[in-house]
């Protein structure tokens, strides 16, 4: 299957996936790796690795043109099958997300729908799950619909969280937890072991 990996930021999601790609645990490539920032951790292991990158939004281009260009990019000029949605930080338009329905997947740092929506990205979420005071928190992968973090869960993990812990300690252990849920699920879509079931909620399936 051929993948478009979404990312703004260190790109440690990006590079987990990468990795299971090369050691042969998710059957596909990443053919094209979109970011608004130049330069980013994630941009630099792309370049490192042979994968092209796409600028989204680009300051440069029309603000009109950009996503009708993107969109020519990832359809024609790569024939992406899946996008993959990891620590990118700009808004998805709705006509991307219906470019590839039940073919966009996120991952949360956080166990939607807790700790999601509007506001809840970055630190932030970390910050609120210490200053909450729950004694768990996790990862969650969904599928991106067109809104903001209620698109259906397919996989969550969960961390134990310390009264101890900053929310940098939250962050780093949920990232670590990131690294093996993303690429485990990534691995069963590109399998085609994700099943829809009738109530419209997405599982993966253990047997072929
Ligand atoms: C991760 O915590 C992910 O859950 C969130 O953004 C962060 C990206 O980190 N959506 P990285 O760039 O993959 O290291």
């Amino acid at each position: 299957k051929k993948l478009a990996v979404f990312a703004s930021g260190g790109g440690s999601n990006f590079k987990a996936i990468q990795t299971a790609i090369e050691d042969g645990r998710i059957n596909a490539r990443v053919q094209v790796l979109v970011s608004d920032k130049a330069g980013c951790g994630a941009t630099e292991f792309a370049s490192a690795h042979g994968i092209p990158c796409l600028r989204y939004p680009d300051p440069s281009v029309e603000k009109d043109k950009g996503l009708g260009r993107l969109l020519e990019e990832l359809g024609e000029t790569h024939g992406v099958d899946y996008v993959l949605l990891a620590g990118y930080m700009k808004f998805i338009p709705p006509e991307l997300v219906r470019s590839y329905p039940r073919e966009m997947l996120n991952i949360h740092p956080a166990l939607l729908p807790s700790f999601g929506g509007k506001g809840c990205y970055g630190m932030n979420v970390h910050e609120k799950v210490v200053d909450s005071g729950v004694r768990f928190t996790g990862a969650t992968v969904h599928f991106v619909n067109e809104e903001y973090d209620k698109g259906r869960i397919v996989a969550q993990a969960c961390v134990p969280v310390s009264p101890e812990d900053s929310p940098e300690d939250v962050a780093s252990k949920v990232l670590r937890r990131e690294h093996e849920l993303y690429p485990d699920v990534v691995a069963a879509l590109c399998d085609g072991r994700i099943v829809w079931r009738e109530d419209g909620k997405p599982v993966i399936s253990t047997v072929l």
